[in-house]
């Protein structure tokens, strides 16, 4: 491979480093094409643009290919759990068995919250939506840890990891709690993490709720598919945030409201509230795929398309089968799963999705596991920030220990009007 690329601008020739990573795939360095040529490149949505080096996750989205730290998603969805994968892509390693109890410690150690939290929890309304309640106390958590703003953080990432990581978990059951009007339930330290969070949603102060572990091994397994996916919205508003210099609590909470929108991980709520109105309507599905590819009806098939992959999402193929096979353990039948899988197949044979390579993305049958578990859909892109969090820290990480880290700044093109006087009041039409 040529190991430059050559660029004619007003006749003039430069050329431009190329760089390739571990699995080939190619960019052109462009980080001194203005310094060069006076000129900068566009990217609306940043479809063509690397903006870091990251050796956390990989994706190919022509294969449907997902790798934590080069582990195939599908390997670590049978035989690891949540919190070794979270380790895995925190560290770059799978945990020996010593570092795995460690790590788990050090959740356990950190689960609860400060206890004055509790009275910033009352400041919420009760219809508050929980991604507000969750940003927000992610980021009221830094002021009880006043070290994260200092260079201690480097010193002690690991003990700043695990009390976010923990604690993410603590803050969305309670905000629950919150706008149930039900007490709190605090974390048990005999509880792993899946388990301890369903204890935490729904036990009562009086009688603990029996945990079926095949409910909590489901919750785990959306957790790990949900640890990271590179340089997807929120991930790379935390790297943004984290650019500055603000600290791990302050650039996650940045991630969660990234995170909010129905076309990211909003969209898991979005495709629950679309099956249950294709259910209302009596519809089987094929009246709203019409809609959804006509665009001046301003629906989608949410659940569908991605800016990456162009083929099947493979978290969506591990969901999709671990979605029968729980319901058939937990002896329940949803209506909405069979409406979910008659719209996948109708969207699969028609011309309209395949030609655009559309297929089923990771938040098309995440949401029926999710109702199985009794988890409300308010929720459900709260359950989606707990998973995402390993990857957060990850990328943030990564940022912090960039011995060449810049603050990040794109540029622009303006199109504004070009310099025009001061008009006084009187003046203006
Ligand atoms: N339903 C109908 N048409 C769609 C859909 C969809 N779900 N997704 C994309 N298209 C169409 C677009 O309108 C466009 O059509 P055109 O070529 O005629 O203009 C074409 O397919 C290409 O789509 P883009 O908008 O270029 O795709 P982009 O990469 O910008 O967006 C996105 C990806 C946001 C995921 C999009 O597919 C979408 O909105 N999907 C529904 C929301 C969703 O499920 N989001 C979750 C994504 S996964 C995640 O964040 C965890």
């Amino acid at each position: 491979m040529s190991d430059i690329a050559e660029l004619k601008l007003n006749g003039q020739s430069y050329t431009l480093p190329v760089v390739e990573g571990s699995e080939h795939e190619k960019a052109i360095d462009i980080s001194a094409l203005r310094s060069q040529t006076g000129w900068i490149t566009l990217d609306d949505g940043y479809g063509n643009t690397g903006s870091c080096q990251s050796s956390i996750t990989f994706i190919d989205g022509e294969k449907g290919i997902l790798r934590y730290r080069g582990i195939p998603i599908e390997e670590l969805a049978e035989h690891s759990s949540f919190i070794e994968v979270a380790h895995l892509i925190i560290t770059g390693k799978l945990p020996t068995s010593a570092e795995l109890r460690h790590f788990s410690d050090l959740l356990t150690q950190n689960e609860m919250l400060h206890e004055d939290m509790k009275f910033h929890f009352e400041g919420f309304p009760s219809h508050g939506h929980p991604m507000a309640i969750l940003s927000a106390m992610i980021n009221a958590s830094s002021c009880y840890y006043p070290a994260l703003l200092t260079t201690d953080i480097r010193n002690r990432f690991d003990l700043h990891a695990a009390r976010l990581l923990s604690q993410v978990r603590t803050i969305a059951a309670f905000s629950y709690r919150k706008s149930q009007g039900l007490p709190i339930i605090y974390p048990r330290p005999e509880y792993k993490y899946a388990a301890n969070f369903l204890h935490m949603m729904f036990s009562h102060p009086t009688r603990d709720v029996e945990l079926n572990p095949e409910a909590v091994r489901a919750l785990d397994l959306i957790f790990l598919l949900h640890a990271d996916h590179e340089q997807n919205c929120s991930t790379a508003t935390v790297r943004m945030v984290a650019s500055s210099g603000a600290n791990l609590f302050a650039s996650a909470a940045a991630g969660v409201c990234a995170l909010w929108g129905p076309l990211h991980g909003g969209a898991n709520q979005a495709v629950i509230e679309m099956l249950e109105q294709i259910h209302r309507d009596g519809d089987d599905g094929s009246r709203f795929i019409t809609q959804a590819k006509d665009k001046a009806s301003g629906r989608k098939l949410m659940g569908f398309g991605h800016r990456i992959y162009r083929n099947y999402d493979p978290r969506a193929r591990i969901i999709k089968q671990r979605c029968d096979e729980l319901l058939a353990k937990l002896k329940k039948s949803d209506p909405l799963l069979d409406i979910a899988k008659h719209l996948e197949a109708a969207a699969l044979r028609d011309p309209y999705f395949i030609e655009r390579k559309l297929y089923p993305n990771v938040d098309f049958y995440s949401g029926i596991i999710m109702r199985a578990l009794g988890i409300p859909v308010s929720m459900f892109t709260v359950m989606f920030a707990i998973g995402r969090m390993p990857g957060w820290i990850a990328n943030y990480r990564e940022v912090l220990e960039d011995p060449n880290r810049r603050i990040y700044r794109p540029r622009q093109i303006y199109t504004g009007p070009t310099q025009t006087t001061y008009a006084p009041i009187r003046e203006r039409q």
